[in-house]
């Protein structure tokens, strides 16, 4: 596998590859990867001769009282798992390569529809600086196919309107959330739980799975957010939202919608904000 931090080098690369005729896939990550990142690598092994994973601790996404400066970082590790998994070139940027004229007087995009409630609500500018870093990573490779995860539904949807709305030529597919077996959705945020805080952790995926229940018996979705917000809340939570919504476009479901929803909840465990969501 080769490892490349120089945009020209990776667009050398890459460039080669397409005038072999060769499929490449892009799987961007920020790193710290774990199990769920690398389902991604495998369901592009499946679609593509190539792939490229970036890894890259993107900073416009963060908010200024965000865990960015101690977000993990651990390269060499994850160059060693991409490798395992099939990868064939990691690009890992500096800062400077991907924002060169700075943060501040960065060209920035701002996806319009779906980026505005739920997480886009609690982490304002937070998906601008994630379609602004994606678009970058896509120009930069030009991949045929990029992939994402459903654990994070609404950045998919995000990059899904992004590439719609300026009229990318590239396929974005979705790969479902790997969990841990006692249904912890996997992220690299799952380590800042203490080993007391660990076990409760289970509670989001556990009122995730209530909350569909008590779509499918045909409960108000008013109750089921409110009975979501009261069990995670017990559960010593404390809860940015549990809400039930249409899945393609995140807006209120009417009052009598049971399918095409998803339930989505953001809460958080001491200093831990785990978030996850189960479509209905
Ligand atoms: P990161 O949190 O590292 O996630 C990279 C990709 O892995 C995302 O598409 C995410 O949805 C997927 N992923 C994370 N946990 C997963 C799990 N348990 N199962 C399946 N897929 C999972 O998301 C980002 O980075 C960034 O916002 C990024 C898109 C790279 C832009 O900076």
């Amino acid at each position: 596998m080769e490892r490349i931090a120089s945009a020209a080098e990776l667009r050398a690369t890459t460039a080669r590859w397409r005038r072999e005729g060769l499929r490449i896939a892009l799987v961007p990550t920020m790193g710290n990867l774990h199990a769920g990142h690398y389902s991604l690598v495998r369901a592009a092994r499946e679609r593509c001769d190539r792939i490229v994973a970036s890894v890259f601790v993107n900073p416009t996404q963060f908010g200024p009282n965000e865990d960015f400066s101690r977000y993990p970082r651990t390269l060499d590790a994850d160059a060693a798992g991409l490798h395992a998994e099939g990868c064939d070139l990691l690009f890992a940027p500096t800062v400077e390569t991907m924002y060169p004229f700075g943060l501040d007087a960065a060209t920035r995009v701002d996806v319009q529809g779906v980026t505005e409630t739920l997480e886009g609500a609690f982490r304002p500018g937070h998906f601008a600086g994630v379609a602004t870093v994606v678009l970058r990573l896509l120009n930069l490779v030009q991949p045929d196919v990029a992939l994402f995860g459903r654990k994070d539904y609404q950045q998919l949807l995000t990059i899904r309107r992004l590439v719609t709305d300026l009229c990318l030529p590239i396929e974005i597919a979705d790969v479902v959330t790997m969990r841990e077996a006692d249904g912890l959705a996997m992220s690299s945020r799952n380590q800042y739980l203490s080993a007391e805080e660990r076990p409760r952790a289970t509670r989001v995926h556990a009122t995730l799975t209530a909350m569909r229940e008590a779509v499918q018996r045909g409960d108000s979705i008013v109750a089921i957010e409110r009975d979501a917000r009261v069990a995670l809340e017990s559960a010593g939570f404390r809860v940015d939202y549990a809400a039930v919504r249409r899945a393609d476009d995140l807006a209120e479901a009417a009052a009598d919608q049971r399918s095409g929803l998803i339930a989505l909840i953001a809460a958080r465990l001491g200093s831990t904000r785990l978030i996850d969501n189960l479509p209905i």
